[in-house]
């Protein structure tokens, strides 16, 4: 298909970045298609890839079996937990169970809640951290600034502790960084104030893993949530690490084959099984496990720190060339200069999101997100804010998002600038 060549592209100032990597972290994709929505799903990492077609012929059933070949995929699975386990740093005794991707780790902990838990959560979340909570959580506004959040936190939960019985346990949830504007959330200081009132903290790490290292300890939170397919590795797992206490105090969250230690002859004599086990029943996802460890052991073993900085150079230079086009306006909740990652949202005034998305697709072949990205309170409100900022009555009531990641390019970035351009 011919590319629409645009004769004003905005001037980018920012530097080249280096070559995207290759090796275990390059990542698969089919030639002439740009891939800018990484924070949907990410492509494969060719580590992923060889890790699932190494195991393949051996496939067999995991803890289920004594065969050579089920043996080996038994101790695939196990060693595919502590490699998880290990690159998010779970303390010794925390809980690595795999499940299908952050919404069902998030809907794992909720259900595994002791009675009288309130969550505290921001309004800023996306969906799958908002809606599992139990009735009587508490939603924060969303903050102007990373120090408002918090503010906001240890506010409330001075008031919560003041209102409510102070044994009751508290679960702080909250995103590492924001699926719509990609901004970064102090996590380490939110742990710090929800530990200093007692409370426990949950971090949403579904777009934050894939950019930068997060570890539990060095953060100092209680549980995290992630998803393979966010981080190079699909076929299906996610993880939930944390606290084994309440995890194995909790209903199984699939009863059925694998979760149990002892079935009696009556309909309720079941032990159910502690640790992992408890809360995987069923036959699990193998595949799912080793791609998303293979991933893990290529991350650990790459430099991060320039991954991140040539992402960083990409990023500059995809806002730069944005907010050089008068049409087009970028949504923020912490303003300009907050940290963030790979993730760009914005709009084209007076044109709609989606038919912008299909032209991109269509004419450039270039993949973008939009809509309200499962974060509905919070898109809805950047769009009026950024309406207020820009002082346009024509922005659309849905938004684009661009994300980027190991496979983006100068290049591609560039094609995306040149084609919003042609839209002015
Ligand atoms: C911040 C955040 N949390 C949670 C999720 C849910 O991830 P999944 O759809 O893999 O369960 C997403 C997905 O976009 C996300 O961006």
């Amino acid at each position: 298909m011919p590319v629409t060549l645009v004769p004003s592209l905005p001037t980018i100032t920012a530097p080249a970045p280096t070559p995207a990597p290759s090796g275990p972290l390059d990542v698969l994709g089919v030639p002439g298609e740009i891939n800018l929505d990484y924070a949907a799903t990410a492509p494969c990492a060719r580590a992923a890839a060889d890790a699932v077609a190494e195991l393949l012929p051996w496939y067999a059933s995991v803890h289920r079996g004594a065969g050579a070949l089920s043996r080996r995929c038994t101790l695939a699975y196990e060693r595919a937990r502590q490699t998880v386990g290990d690159f998010f740093g779970a303390r010794a005794d925390d809980e690595v169970i795999f499940t299908r991707n952050t919404t069902d780790a998030l809907n794992l902990l909720a259900r595994s809640l002791p009675a009288g838990t309130t969550v505290v959560t921001f309004a800023g979340e996306h969906h799958a951290n908002l809606l599992p909570w139990p009735r009587g959580s508490v939603r924060l506004p969303v903050p102007a600034d990373p120090d408002g959040a918090v503010r906001a936190l240890a506010a409330a939960l001075t008031e919560l502790r003041r209102a409510s019985n102070p044994a009751l346990p508290v679960l702080v949830a909250v995103t590492g960084a924001s699926n719509v504007t990609g901004e970064q959330w102090p996590v380490a200081e939110l742990a710090r104030v929800a530990h200093r009132h007692g409370a426990r903290i949950a971090l949403d790490a579904a777009q934050l893993a894939p950019h930068v290292p997060v570890d539990l300890l060095a953060l100092d939170v209680d549980y995290v949530a992630v998803s393979g397919h966010k981080l190079y590795a699909p076929f299906g797992a996610g993880v939930l690490i944390g606290r084994a206490d309440w995890l194995d105090a909790a209903p199984p969250y699939l009863a059925g084959g694998g979760a149990t230690s002892h079935v009696g002859p009556a309909t309720h004599d079941v032990t159910w099984a502690t640790g992992p086990a408890r809360h995987e029943g069923g036959t699990p996802n193998l595949f799912g496990a080793v791609a998303l460890a293979a991933v893990c052991t290529a991350l650990t073993e790459a430099d991060r720190a320039a991954l991140a900085a040539r992402e960083q150079a990409l990023l500059a230079r995809l806002r730069a060339g944005i907010a050089a086009l008068p049409h087009v306006v970028e949504l923020r909740t912490f303003g300009p200069d907050a940290p963030r990652v790979g993730i760009v949202s914005f709009v084209v005034a007076g044109q709609d999101s989606a038919e912008v998305a299909a032209r991109l697709a269509a004419e450039h072949r270039i993949g973008v997100r939009d809509g309200l990205f499962c974060a509905h309170p919070l898109a809805r409100r950047l769009l009026a804010e950024a309406a207020g900022r820009s002082g346009r009555r024509d922005l659309p009531p849905t938004a684009l998002r661009a994300s980027i990641g190991l496979g983006s390019t100068a290049a591609q970035v560039d094609r995306l600038l040149a084609a919003l351009a042609a839209l002015g």
